[in-house]
């Protein structure tokens, strides 16, 4: 589809930030998406599906088909035949439906990534287990005060969800920017919403499958794609504004992500905004995480590029040599996109507005303090990835909240290797990523805790519900390293 409209989007009211009214929070941008017409078939984004009045109906089939990917014709899994699947905007307050449609050959099912609903019953419920050819209803509603971003969807099945998700299973979900009369504006010439995945495939366009040694590490794909496709290009005119909301999709992979000589501030990192914007340097997405950026373009072609991550060393190293082929310790660097810049510049729009994350529990004594240990070990069958040396059992409940409390979760990792801990439902402030107190509201769904380190997380369980927290190299998920929380 050729989308021809090109505008520039006002925000907010008329930029006025009346004093008071900005202590509402949230920042705001344009209310819409605009893909740009200009980058012909490279630039191709997910068909959006917004809410209406309050309430987004979608239908969404899981099943393996040929896709477009890479500028070829392959056999992939997808939703919607889509890959990714498409992009779904709600706002605070929604209600989400989703019907999902088995077509695959396998059990999966849905987990809203991030989204702050209930787990329970039709909810965000990662317990329930669709058969091939059936069908479920989901039914997600947000909170009025849900924190606003980027956010995604992919199955959840335990013992799926990495073959599921690398095999093309995944989305993006935008919760828009509340509005708050009065609130802060700025205005971006367009949105981009740029869903990263790997993938492998072999000749004939088949997936292929990873290796042992591979999938200890946590599978990295040969090809990265962004929004499916390989290096696909993106064009600007100097000075522009464009808001990018970045998801790691990938099953294991970390983002380095390199945006060279662009003018780039981080605005949000998994949900809520950051105060203040973060200068570019180095942002680093363990799987699972998004950033949520504005960048001033800067003329001339840049390509922005995933540089290598150290996440530390398999304790199977030794072996990897004897099963074929060691497993890998570092994503060599890849090229995700260009962005090229060209033509008249664009007037400076004016420097962006400070905004407040709308929740600080840094204030709050918390009623109880736990430590969850990520474990990794040798035996008989290879390795295990456990909490503590217990692997997951979905009829056990290993941590048990009162509803309302605010906790400390110390989550320490023995192993060498790093593991991104993410917690669902319920969102995380880090309080200490491992290098001592953090001094500004940082809230993550996903944290990464590095080889031998430790990090410490405060979150208010204020929501009741049974749900997981697990390592989001699914890999990892998938063979055990995750645990079951009941909060009520
Ligand atoms: Cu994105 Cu429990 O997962
Ligand atoms: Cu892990």
């Amino acid at each position: 589809p050729r989308v021809t409209r090109r505008r520039a989007l006002r925000i907010g009211g008329v930029g006025l930030v009346a004093a008071g009214a900005g202590a509402a929070g949230w920042w705001r941008f344009g209310p819409e998406s605009v893909l740009d017409a200009r980058s012909g078939a490279a630039a191709v984004e997910p068909p959006v599906l917004r809410s209406e009045s309050g309430v987004l109906a979608v239908r969404l089939e899981a099943a393996r088909g040929d896709r477009q990917v890479a500028g070829r014709s392959v056999t992939a899994l997808g939703y919607n035949d889509g890959l990714p699947g498409p992009t779904l905007r709600v706002r605070p307050g929604d209600t989400l439906r989703i019907e999902l449609v088995n077509g695959l050959d396998e059990p999966t099912n849905l987990h809203v990534h991030g989204l702050h609903v209930s787990p329970e019953g039709n909810g965000d419920n990662v317990f329930v287990a669709v058969q091939p050819g059936e069908s479920f209803d989901y039914e997600h509603r947000l909170p009025d005060d849900h924190p606003p971003g980027v956010f995604w969807y992919h199955p959840h099945h335990h013992g799926n969800v990495a073959d599921q998700v690398f095999g093309g299973l995944y989305g993006a979900i935008v919760v828009e920017d509340p509005e708050t009369p009065g609130a802060a504006t700025v205005e971006v010439a367009r949105e981009r919403v740029l869903v990263v995945s790997d993938i492998s495939l072999d000749e004939s366009g088949a997936l292929k499958d990873p290796s042992m040694p591979d999938k200890m590490m946590g599978r990295e794909g040969e090809l990265v794609l962004v929004n499916g496709q390989v290096a696909p290009v993106l064009e600007a005119r100097p000075g522009e504004r464009e808001r990018w909301r970045v998801v790691n999709a990938c099953v294991s992979r970390y983002l380095a992500l390199d945006l060279g000589a662009q003018q780039v501030d981080l605005v949000a990192r998994d949900l809520g905004p950051l105060e203040p914007p973060a200068a570019g340097g180095a942002l680093v997405l363990a799987p699972g995480n998004r950033a949520d950026i504005v960048l001033t373009t800067v003329s001339g072609t840049t390509t922005v590029r995933a540089d290598p991550v150290d996440r530390g060393e398999s304790e199977m190293g030794g072996m990897g040599g004897m099963m074929g082929g060691g497993a890998s310790s570092s994503s060599g660097a890849v090229d995700l996109l260009r962005l090229e810049v060209a033509g008249t510049e664009v007037p400076a729009g004016a420097p962006l507005p400070a905004r407040r994350a709308a929740r600080d529990l840094r204030g709050r004594e918390p009623a109880r303090r736990r430590e969850l240990v990520f474990q990794t070990g040798m035996g008989m069958g290879g390795m295990s990835f456990t909490f503590g040396g217990q692997e997951f059992d979905p009829d056990r409940t290993d941590q048990e909240v009162e509803v309302g409390a605010v906790e400390d979760w110390t989550i320490r990792n023995d192993s060498s290797m790093d593991h991104p801990f993410h917690l669902h439902v319920w969102p995380m402030q880090v309080l200490d990523a491992g290098e001592g107190l953090v001094d500004a509201p940082v809230w993550r769904d996903v944290v990464n805790v590095p080889a031998r380190g430790a990090v410490t997380v405060r979150v208010a369980f204020d929501q009741p519900g049974r749900t997981v927290y697990h390592c989001h190299i699914l890999d990892h998920e998938d063979d055990g390293m995750m645990g079951v929380v009941r909060v009520g």
